[in-house]
């Protein structure tokens, strides 16, 4: 059991948030112990899939249900190579690009992520933590990939190493007025590229089971679950 204290969450939704991840080692008093005693006002569970005692358990301790969150698996050595035609589709991004970016988050690009969907938070915090977390992404060393359709910028991937040998992908998308034109597939090959180009082979893209559509454009240009995980939360109410 990791349990971290979310300080950066206590900016992006203003309250202080506990995030507790079962590797499904735990028996059932063991996670009992700790979700009975947490006083965060906003308590977040990653749980391993399988374990249906565990679930009843977090129902009975106030938890709910958000989302099943996939890790989609994409591999470098299955990418055409694509030559010289590539560098004409992705580059870094420019301070520009940053800032587009963050305007398109202010608008309402995001709408599927458990923050979004919470009645509690909702969109408009949902988009100001993600505004904080693309700065503090690049503040840290993530590479902002932008994905070019005719050499307007069409979307983004944002991307940096995780474990040996492989990248994950913080967030990705395209623009409202490129989607739904059959252009998702740049993620991933821009993504797939950027690994490749740090030395990696495996790229890992986390996406949620509220956002079908992501999981159906990912999985059509290739990319295959890796991992699942149950997230489950809890708003405190005895601190109101
Ligand atoms: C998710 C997203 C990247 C998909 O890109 P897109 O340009 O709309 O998708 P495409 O047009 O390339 O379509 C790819 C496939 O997904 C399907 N798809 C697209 N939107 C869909 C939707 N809302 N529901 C279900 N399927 C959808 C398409 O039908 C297509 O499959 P098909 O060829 O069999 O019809 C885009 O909608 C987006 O950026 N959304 C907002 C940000 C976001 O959710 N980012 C992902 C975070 S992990």
């Amino acid at each position: 059991m990791r349990i971290i204290d979310a300080v950066w969450e206590k900016r992006n939704l203003g309250v202080e948030t506990h995030e507790i991840e079962l590797d499904g080692s735990e028996d059932l008093q063991n996670v009992r112990d700790v979700l009975a005693y947490d006083k965060s006002r906003y308590c977040v569970v990653k749980s391993p899939i399988g374990r249906l005692d565990l679930y009843e358990e977090l129902s009975t301790l106030g938890f709910h249900y958000a989302e099943s969150l996939f890790t989609l698996r994409a591999d470098t050595l299955k990418i055409a190579d694509s030559g010289s035609e590539s560098d004409t589709c992705f580059r870094l991004a420019l301070d520009a690009d940053v800032d587009e970016l963050l305007q398109a988050v202010e608008s309402g690009l995001f709408t599927t992520d458990r923050i979004a969907l919470d009645p509690v938070f909702g969109p408009r915090i949902a988009a100001r933590r993600y505004c904080n977390w693309i700065r503090d992404e690049i503040a840290r060393n993530a590479d902002l990939v932008i994905l070019l359709f005719e050499g307007m910028p069409v979307g983004f991937t944002l991307l940096r190493e995780a474990d040996l040998g492989t990248c994950k992908v913080a967030l990705c998308g395209m623009y409202p007025p490129y989607q739904s034109r059959g252009l998702s597939g740049l993620i991933v090959r821009a993504g797939l590229e950027r690994t490749r180009a740090m030395g990696q082979r495996v790229l890992l893209t986390p996406i949620s089971s509220n956002n079908p559509a992501s999981l159906k454009a990912h999985i059509k240009a290739g990319c295959v679950p890796d991992t699942i995980q149950y997230v489950f939360v809890r708003h405190d109410t005895w601190s109101r």
